[in-house]
């Protein structure tokens, strides 16, 4: 049995499409997988919590893009057109911007790894999750996939290969992540954005430098556990993703759930549209915020990202 977790962007997403930097950290919740082999045919994909279960070439159109990265990763792996059982158990909400698919993705990697002795190192899974991602996502910048498979807290920048810096020290960050309930959808935000660009370069890049500039304090906030420049930092980013366009009504009504509840700070996380909010608080105040949100009808929970990989921390 294999875990990859999810992650939180901390701050600069989408700006991390066009090559600007952003901090990324673990979610200590993980997307579990069980490889396997036998059997006969095409292999099996079974995702019970879904109630999806059916063989890899029947293709139906509701797990395609599932399908077609399973497949791909088999075919990356050596393994394709082998008999074989790939169970997932999904512990983290997909389509919340939490990273579930580069999580179901390294998951189901390291699962391979472990039912064939593949002998596959973390730079060959982060590479095999991104041509996957590149199915789910269109786009994507990387930065899933590579939390996914390092953990802990990273600074990303893209490009070829992308740069990688583990944030290191002591530091915790309490956050409360609230769920919209309504799926976003990762590749539509991210093209819509393409599509603005493309209208104004030099006004969306001036935005996208605004996030980098705000990733750069965030750097130095971080390492003080200076919860309090973190929250408004977060706020900052929030205000520049609304510009992008890629905030909902939803996604500010929670913002400022939180904030009036005493969040430092607040920003939608992940593609936007949709997803989930993250508020950073003090450890105290968690608990009164998460259910001020859940009184709205939402729902929302308290947890705290370190430096850490979750799988060397208790589950
Ligand atoms: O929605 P998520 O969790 O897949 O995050 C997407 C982050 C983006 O910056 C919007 C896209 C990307 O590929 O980095």
């Amino acid at each position: 049995m294999a875990l990859a977790f999810g992650k939180i962007i901390l701050f600069g997403e989408h700006a991390v499409v066009y090559g600007r930097r952003a901090i990324a950290a673990s979610l200590p919740i993980p997307m579990e997988c069980r490889v396997t082999p036998g059997g006969s045919g095409q292999p099996i994909v079974r995702i019970p919590a879904w109630e999806l279960e059916h063989r890899l070439s029947e293709l139906p159109t509701v797990s395609r893009s599932l399908d077609q990265a399973v497949a791909r990763l088999l075919e990356l792996t050596g393994l394709a057109g082998q008999p074989m059982t790939i169970e997932v158990t999904p512990h983290l909400t997909s389509g919340a911007g939490l990273g579930s698919s580069a999580a179901i993705s390294v998951s189901i990697l390291r699962a391979l790894d472990e039912a064939y002795g593949l002998d596959l190192d973390d730079a060959k899974i982060c590479a095999y999750a991104y041509e996957a991602e590149k199915i789910f996502h269109g786009n994507p910048s990387g930065l899933d996939n590579t939390i996914s498979t390092y953990g802990g807290m990273l600074l990303f920048r893209r490009g070829k290969p992308p740069v990688m810096e583990r944030i290191e020290g002591r530091m915790a960050v309490p956050i409360v992540v609230a769920l919209t309930g309504r799926a976003g959808d990762t590749k539509t935000m991210v093209a819509g954005v393409r599509a603005r660009w493309q209208t104004n370069p030099p006004g969306y890049d001036f935005l996208f430098d605004a996030i980098d500039q705000i990733v750069e304090r965030a750097l130095l906030a971080l390492r003080e556990n200076d919860l309090a420049t973190l929250g408004l930092l977060m706020s900052h980013n929030h205000g520049v993703l609304r510009t992008l366009g890629v905030s909902t009504p939803e996604l500010d009504a929670l913002a400022d759930i939180a904030l009036r509840h005493g969040a430092f700070g607040a920003k939608l996380t992940g593609g936007g549209g949709g997803g989930a909010l993250i508020g950073v608080c003090s450890p105290e105040r968690g608990d009164a915020i998460v259910q001020a949100i859940r009184g709205q009808g939402y729902q929302a929970f308290f947890t705290t990202l370190t430096t850490a990989h979750p799988s060397l921390v208790t589950f």
